[in-house]
């Protein structure tokens, strides 16, 4: 059965830190099993926009609707809750624990929604063997190289099989060949229904792993497109 609702839809979201306006009126809806990829000039709002999504900073106007629900309304307690539950999140730097190994780093995303540590550390065994860096399961994030540092934080957000997956600059702090791996997973993840949003500089990237382009210019979509993937 298709899902008919969004996964994502915001309505006329503005975002104003002081006088800096971040995002000035964006409206955009993602489908379930979409890739987008979202690009634009430094300081155009990208990561603002996947941060309103996250829920984790909230817009000055508009409303954003995640996985059927109203984001920009939650309060806090429940918007902890739902992040964890229904989304997962990659950066540029990864954002792991330094003083857990990797396996521990994956399965502390289940953990934090209730699981017990015995099927936490399962399927984040799984998770770590299915992107091939199961060997790397006792190494703390300081001894991965960058790309399994990457593989890692991707296995940690889909923990809790999200409904979306966040990318803010996945690639940015990775070699090419490292960086190609991510693209790959990227792309196996959506082939497998996995819907996407990653934010990127990289022309490659969008163009290897989205269906979808969002282009932004001050706060703005300028410009959207489908992709033909290559
Ligand atoms: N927490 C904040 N406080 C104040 N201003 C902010 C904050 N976050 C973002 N901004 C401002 O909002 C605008 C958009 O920033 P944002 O980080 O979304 O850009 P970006 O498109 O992600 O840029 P980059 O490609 O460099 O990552 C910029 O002018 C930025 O300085
Ligand atoms: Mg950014």
């Amino acid at each position: 059965m298709t899902d008919q609702k969004p996964v994502v839809r915001l309505d006329g979201v503005r975002k104003e830190y002081g006088e800096t306006v971040a995002l000035d009126g964006v409206s955009l809806e993602i489908r379930s099993g979409e890739a987008v990829a979202v690009m634009g000039p430094s300081g155009c709002g990208k990561s603002t926009l996947l941060n309103m999504i996250a829920g984790l900073d909230r817009p000055t106007g508009g409303t954003i609707e995640v996985h059927g629900e109203r984001v920009d309304a939650m309060n806090e307690t429940k918007l902890a809750l739902f992040r964890r539950h229904h989304l997962g999140m990659i950066f540029q730097f990864f954002n792991l624990l330094d003083d857990l190994p990797a396996l521990d780093n994956v399965a502390l995303a289940a953990q934090l929604t209730g699981s017990k540590a015995g099927p936490a550390r399962k399927r984040a065994l799984e998770l770590l063997d299915e992107l091939g860096i199961a060997d790397r399961r006792n190494i703390y994030p300081a001894a991965l190289s960058g790309g399994e540092r990457q593989r890692v934080a991707v296995a940690r957000a889909l923990m809790n099989r999200p409904a979306l997956l966040l990318a803010d600059e996945p690639t940015g702090a990775l070699d090419s060949k490292a960086g190609e791996q991510v693209m790959d997973l990227l792309l196996d993840l959506n082939q497998i229904g996995q819907t996407l949003l990653i934010v990127t500089h990289d022309e490659r990237l969008a163009h290897r792993c989205a269906s979808r382009l969002v282009e932004m210019g001050d706060g703005r979509i300028a410009r959207e497109s489908a992709l033909e993937r290559s």
